[in-house]
């Protein structure tokens, strides 16, 4: 139809060219401009916001940045585990169609069995297990599922941060509980008790958490179950970090806790696995799910019409979750991750005026930095500053939905050399830089 519409447009202008050579007259047609939806306003997402953008720009002038804004592992050179890939191409041939909208059922039925593993996690089946494009798309669609204008969903500040975007894109007030630096970064049962209102529906739970690689005590997730029961709260339980642990961490599950609440269990292939990918992800939903008939007819219909999740990623599900599992080497006490994070942590409190919680999970520190000392006001200013002298990529606390401009988040992912030069030339950067 456009091929049609250009000879159209040709044939007149060479007519006119003819007959005129006068300025083509400025139409006095007003021209419509398409600017984003209103709902769009105060959605977020600083991991791949403003600073990765001019990162991008530099990358297209020549610049080599070292990436610290995503957990993304392949980039760091984890490769996946074989059997996985093997397993996915040999499946390639099948996976041509759509599936069932909640997954094939080899992959759930790996699911159930992984949990029935956890001594005290509930029971469920697998009708209660959904298959998503990653964890990210279960996150929108449960957000999607359950809130209605104005409803309040409690989060954790700083978070990861599609859990806020997520929520108010579907309509919902996100209302942020602060997670403690003092308490080893464990949420403030005193401040989420405070938080909550008639109008709050849910609660978030990230652990092992993004940014702080914190794993919560069970005392910590007991008091969150006790809020969410006394105050018939659905829990979100953002799990996907459960197998990433350092030194003698245990992780709890929120299900574990709260097995006579409505819980759903998000995990997937993309940090452990390390196949992000591939964008395969699970959510189960455990507790009394009559309670949550609607919601969960809801999450059927939203499941339905995006009709299925990526096939080949699901069929990496089974072999992943079967077997010996790789990760625990990389998190053992002479494995590559503890290593990267020990270096990470030991350089960052070489810098003045920076201090750090020691990560017990996850793949990440969110170091404190004395804003007094480096007079930083902005520190979004700070990462676009520090991308700009050193050519390193990191995200502001900010953009965790954490209130106050005096953190920021550094991925332990690079070899240990790679971390302890960036943090090197981080702390060279700080040693004049001063905002104005
Ligand atoms: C806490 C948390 N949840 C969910 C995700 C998204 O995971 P997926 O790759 O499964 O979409 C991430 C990714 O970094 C994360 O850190």
């Amino acid at each position: 139809m456009s091929k049609k519409k250009d000879a159209a447009s040709a044939d007149t202008a060479t007519k006119n060219s003819a007959e005129t050579t006068a300025k083509p007259k400025k139409s006095s047609r007003k021209r419509r401009y398409f600017d984003q939806a209103d709902k769009l306003k105060n959605v977020f997402y600083d991991i791949r916001g403003p600073v990765s953008t001019t990162a991008e720009e530099m990358e297209r002038d020549g610049h080599t940045i070292l990436k610290l804004n995503t957990g993304n592992p392949a980039i760091f050179g984890f490769d996946a585990p074989d059997v996985i890939m093997r397993d996915m191409i040999a499946a390639l041939p099948t996976s041509q169609g759509y599936s069932t909208s909640k997954g094939i059922i080899s992959a759930r039925r790996a699911i159930v069995t992984r949990y029935e593993m956890i001594e005290d996690f509930p029971h469920f089946d697998i009708e209660d297990v959904y298959l998503g494009n990653g964890v990210s798309e279960l996150i929108s669609m449960c957000t999607q599922a359950l809130l209605n204008d104005g409803d309040e969903i409690l989060v954790p500040s700083p978070d990861y941060p599609l859990w806020t975007a997520a929520s108010t894109l579907a309509g919902g007030t996100p209302v942020h509980y602060l997670c403690d630096e003092e308490d080893g970064w464990n949420p403030s049962l005193e401040d989420i008790r405070s938080k909550v209102t008639p109008k709050t529906k849910a609660i978030v739970v990230i652990n092992p958490n993004n940014p702080t690689g914190a794993v919560y005590s069970r005392e910590t997730l007991e008091g969150i179950a006790a809020i969410a029961r006394e105050n018939e709260l659905i829990v979100f339980s953002d799990e996907i970090y459960d197998r990433v642990l350092y030194d003698d961490a245990q992780h709890i599950s929120m299900a574990e806790v709260g097995p006579d609440l409505v819980t759903v269990t998000f995990n997937g292939l993309s940090k452990a696995y390390r196949v992000a990918g591939y964008r395969s992800g699970w959510m189960v939903i455990t507790g009394p799910r009559r309670l949550a008939k609607g919601f969960i007819e809801g999450l059927d219909l939203l499941a339905g019409t995006r009709l299925c999740s990526n096939v080949p990623g699901q069929h990496a599900i089974q072999v992943a979750l079967g077997g010996r599992q790789s990760i625990y080497e990389l998190t053992s006490a002479n494995g590559r991750l503890t290593k990267q994070r020990d270096i990470a942590v030991k350089k960052l409190r070489e810098i003045p005026g920076v201090s750090v919680v020691e990560p017990k999970g996850a793949l990440y520190c969110f170091p404190k930095i004395d804003t007094e000392m480096y007079n930083i006001h902005d520190d979004e200013r700070f990462m676009l500053d520090l991308l700009k002298a050193e050519k390193i990529l990191m995200v502001q606390g900010t953009g965790f939905n954490y209130p106050t401009p005096d953190h920021f988040r550094v991925v332990t992912l690079p070899w240990a050399s790679q971390l302890e030069n960036a943090i090197e030339r981080l702390g060279n950067f700080l040693s004049d830089y001063h905002q104005n």
